[in-house]
């Protein structure tokens, strides 16, 4: 069982490591487009055909039998192009977990974090709706433009980081905000530092273990026993090895550059 997945860079990392975890006798194959990121700023139909490429290279490539799309922004950008244009192939997309959040919430007054892409996206307008059914809800969308590419470049010293995040969850601190959500993929890698801005029992949601949950439902019956867990990181330009390393601490894998 070969399982493929993708982000624009090192964000989808955060879920691949959650997956891995649970999974054995599977190969996987990311695909950090470090050559592309950040994804959440750039125009659509730019993101649109990289997404494509990436999934054809992977099919192509790598035989993949399923997908992840690990990135919020690519998701909400291509999943519905994906699942039309390859029919045959089980696609997972990553949402930001807002029902979760909506359900354990107790002030219902709820922020969420994503890139400007996933935000300002039809498709999160369209969960918001469906989610919302008419309960009295406080959500605060915030669009972090700029962050994923400062986690991405690791630029994360602790002073520097609070100063940049200041400018978007100031506003949020007499909010009576208990619930916090995580809708990009990088955001994780520094959730103590969005933690720090909140009440210490707020609590941070972010899609991860959904989706390994759902991956593990789709490919239950496929596993075969005598394969090893294989974990191949590629990389369409530069990466940071340490933050690989970082995220992907308790895990074995092979890391090399790949040219889509
Ligand atoms: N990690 C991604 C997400 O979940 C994309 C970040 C970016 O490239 O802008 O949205």
């Amino acid at each position: 069982m070969r399982v493929g997945l993708f982000d624009s860079g090192i964000g989808g990392l955060t879920i691949l490591n959650t997956i891995v975890k649970n999974m054995k006798n599977i190969e996987f194959f990311y695909v950090a487009d470090t050559l592309f990121a950040p994804y959440g700023e750039k125009d659509t139909k730019e993101i649109l055909k990289r997404c494509d490429d990436i999934t054809n290279y992977l099919i192509n490539e790598h035989k993949i039998d399923i997908l992840v799309v690990a990135c919020n922004t690519a998701t909400s950008i291509s999943i519905k192009h994906l699942r039309e244009k390859y029919k045959s192939l089980p696609i997972i997309g990553v949402e930001p977990a807002l029902k979760p959040a909506i359900e354990f919430s107790k002030t219902k007054s709820i922020a969420i974090l994503a890139t400007p892409s996933t935000i300002n996206g039809s498709k999160y307008k369209e969960l918001v709706e469906k989610l919302s059914n008419n309960q009295e809800l406080n959500l605060y969308h915030i669009a972090c433009s700029g962050l994923a590419k400062k986690i991405e470049e690791a630029d994360i010293e602790e002073s520097s980081l609070n100063l940049f995040l200041k400018n978007y969850l100031e506003e949020l601190r007499d909010k009576n905000i208990d619930s916090v959500v995580l809708g990009c993929t990088h955001y994780p890698i520094i959730k103590n530092s969005i933690k720090s801005f909140f009440e210490n029992d707020t609590k941070l949601y972010d899609s991860a273990d959904a989706i390994a949950k759902r991956l593990k439902e789709l490919i239950k019956d496929k596993i075969k026993s005598e394969k090893e867990q294989r974990v191949t990181i590629l990389y369409s330009s530069k990466i940071n090895f340490d933050m690989v390393n970082i995220i992907l601490k308790d895990c074995k894998y092979d890391l090399r550059e790949c040219k889509i």
